[in-house]
């Protein structure tokens, strides 16, 4: 197995499109990299470039020490299981899985042993004499991703491959691709725009926009401690709430003002933020640090705002609530049973100690 690294790497189209911009990129060895971002973002063209399937503009990857540039991509080692991943209609599942190892003209007997062991890491043993045709969604997508296990390759590439999937399959196969990298103990590369995939299956994420890599790092870290508001309001469902506004000084204290409310800042953040005193911001909160004061014993009275609550959204096990200040809509996440009325003012308090603050220029965050 390997590590694979990206050095400034680019991609330019023909028609003068950069869709990759200087990526630097390090997958640890048996590393599960999440490369998460919007749709258009580049990443199965940087995927593509990985795989050699790509030509690189500019920069170097590497797999392991050596420098792949001028590798063919049948020469890489590398697997990979793409977004729209196509099987043979007219072969069987085990031709399909075979067929990539007789190209490559390894022995029968090895084939047949790699394609049932590939089988029975997927369990699918029991459909290998049958059509695709004859197969649900989530067997066709174990076929696929057979043909990538049974190459035995150092890396796995992976493009959306459950995009094709409705929604309960894809929870099933967001499982079973976490528990195969745990069994196969390979480096993999897994492209997606679905933020709940990033958060819950690798071991890093790499969050990209518009050709850009924003952040690397562990999931709870990408969502606690975003490095811009990009990527506050890309990971996380629902997404961070975000009010313009300033900073203001009263009776020797900070306070966020949103034009018509106002929040006491907390003494954590007054070095960052001081120096910014008059200055327009960007606030942020997640819907899950904002509290209907009913239910908050302690409230510092300097944290409640009076709002309206516009819309009430049972999402079965918490509700929605989205609110409004008067100049900001916003969302919070209740208990299910929490109920308040619709068009009726109510009180909420902010958890102070867990908002964030953004550069209104730049959008990196402050604190
Ligand atoms: N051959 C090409 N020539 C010019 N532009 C291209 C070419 N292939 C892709 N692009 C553009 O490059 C950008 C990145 O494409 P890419 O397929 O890498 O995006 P992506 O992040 O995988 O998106 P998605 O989530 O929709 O799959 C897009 O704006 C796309 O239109
Ligand atoms: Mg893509």
């Amino acid at each position: 197995m390997a590590r694979v690294s990206l050095k400034d790497v680019s991609k330019v189209f023909p028609n003068g499109n950069k869709v990759v911009d200087s990526v630097n990129l390090g997958v640890e060895n048996k590393e599960f990299m999440i490369l998460v971002g919007p749709s258009g973002c580049g990443k199965s063209t940087t995927l593509r470039m990985i795989a050699g399937l790509e030509e690189i503009t500019s920069g170097s990857i590497f797999i392991g020490d050596k420098m792949v540039n001028d590798i063919p991509a049948k020469d890489r080692d590398i697997a990979m299981v793409f977004q729209n991943y196509a099987i043979y209609p007219h072969f069987s599942v085990f031709e399909n899985l075979a067929f990539g190892l007789k190209l490559r003209g390894y022995p029968k007997i090895e084939i047949v042993r790699r394609v049932n062991e590939a089988a029975d890491i997927l369990g699918i043993k029991h459909l290998l004499g049958r059509k695709p045709r004859e197969l649900s969604g989530g067997e066709r997508q174990r076929v696929a991703v057979g043909r990538a296990i049974v190459r035995k390759p150092v890396v796995f590439l992976f493009d959306e491959p459950l995009s094709n999937l409705d929604a309960k399959l894809r929870v099933m196969m967001r499982t079973e691709i976490h528990k195969l990298h745990i069994r196969l103990q390979s480096t993999i590369i897994y492209v997606t725009h679905d933020q709940v995939e990033a958060m819950t299956m690798g071991d890093r994420i790499a969050v990209m926009k518009d050709g850009v890599i924003q952040q690397v790092a562990d999931p709870m870290e990408v969502y606690d401690r975003p490095k811009n508001k990009f990527v506050a309001g890309f990971i996380g469902s629902p997404p961070m709430n975000f009010m313009n506004g300033r900073i203001i000084k009263k009776d020797s204290s900070l306070y966020f003002d949103e034009g018509r409310a106002q929040v006491k800042i907390v003494e954590d953040m007054y070095e960052k933020l001081a120096p910014l005193l008059g200055d327009e911001i960007i606030f942020g909160i997640r819907s899950e640090d904002i509290y209907d004061k009913l239910f908050v014993s302690d409230s510092p009275p300097e944290n409640i705002l009076r709002v309206n609550c516009e819309v009430v959204e049972p999402m079965g096990s918490e509700v929605y609530l989205y609110l409004n200040t008067g100049r900001h809509t916003f969302i919070a996440r209740a208990g299910a049973h929490n109920r308040p009325r619709v068009n009726q003012n109510m009180d909420i308090v902010f958890d102070m100690s867990k908002v964030h603050f953004f550069d209104k220029k730049t959008e990196e965050t402050i604190v």
